[in-house]
């Protein structure tokens, strides 16, 4: 891992992650694995799914975290079922939330609360293709170039500053799920790399930019 110390990291300066999912996880999967680099900078305390079929949970389980099911249905309102996932956060002693394919959209409290540390991954070049099947998006517009982003999470959808960006070619015949199955590639590799940065210190919300920190 790029960025990682040579000896392994003391437990109190690996931070405590919570990676929240909806389904799949695959990059849950990457980021649990770049995580048993006793060397990495971020260790995973919790995943957390508002859906009890989530794939990526029993794939959580099977790498020892502690998983924890917050259904959003149960909840009056959003308030009501952040709070819940904010006594979960609390439980573990969590230092930085990871959103990796979490489908609900969060209140301004809760993203400020956690602003500078709450990170999300998209699969496209931000500001280009937000919201739902940004593929489909790059394609129909005619990018030769399209990609992923890891960005620190504001109240906007898909939206903050930028910590991380990987360009994809669109290579002719592609179509939705070859352009998507190479973006996720990219994003598995992306997405431990700008945790790292964050976790580490290297790279920090200042104000609405990315700062790098000197060292
Ligand atoms: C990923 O491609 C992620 O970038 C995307 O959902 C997929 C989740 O896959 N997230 C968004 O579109 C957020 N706006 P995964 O569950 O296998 O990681």
């Amino acid at each position: 891992m790029s960025g990682g110390t040579a000896r392994p990291a003391d437990p109190g300066e690996r931070r405590r992650v919570a990676i929240l999912i909806s389904g799949r996880g695959s990059n849950m999967a990457a980021l649990i694995e770049a995580a048993r680099d006793p060397t990495y900078p971020a260790t995973i305390a919790l995943v957390l799914s508002n859906r009890a079929d989530a794939a990526g949970l029993a794939t959580a389980e099977a790498a020892g975290i502690a998983t924890v099911i917050v259904d959003h249905r149960a909840y009056r309102d959003r308030s009501a079922f952040e709070a819940e996932i904010g006594r979960a956060l609390d439980a573990h002693g969590v230092e930085i939330v990871c959103l990796a394919g979490f489908m609900r959209i969060f209140t301004a409290d809760f993203a400020e609360r956690w602003r500078g540390r709450m990170l999300n991954v998209h699969p496209s070049l931000l500001p280009a293709f937000k919201g739902l099947r940004p593929h489909a998006q790059a394609l129909a517009a005619g990018a030769e170039l399209h990609g992923c982003t890891v960005h620190f999470v504001v109240p906007d959808l898909d939206s903050g500053p930028t910590i991380a960006q990987a360009g994809v070619p669109v290579l002719p015949g592609d179509d939705e799920a070859s352009l998507g199955a190479r973006v996720l590639e990219a994003e598995h590799r992306l997405y431990p790399e700008a945790l790292a940065a964050v976790a580490a210190g290297r790279v920090r919300l200042a104000g609405s930019a990315v700062e790098q920190v000197p060292r």
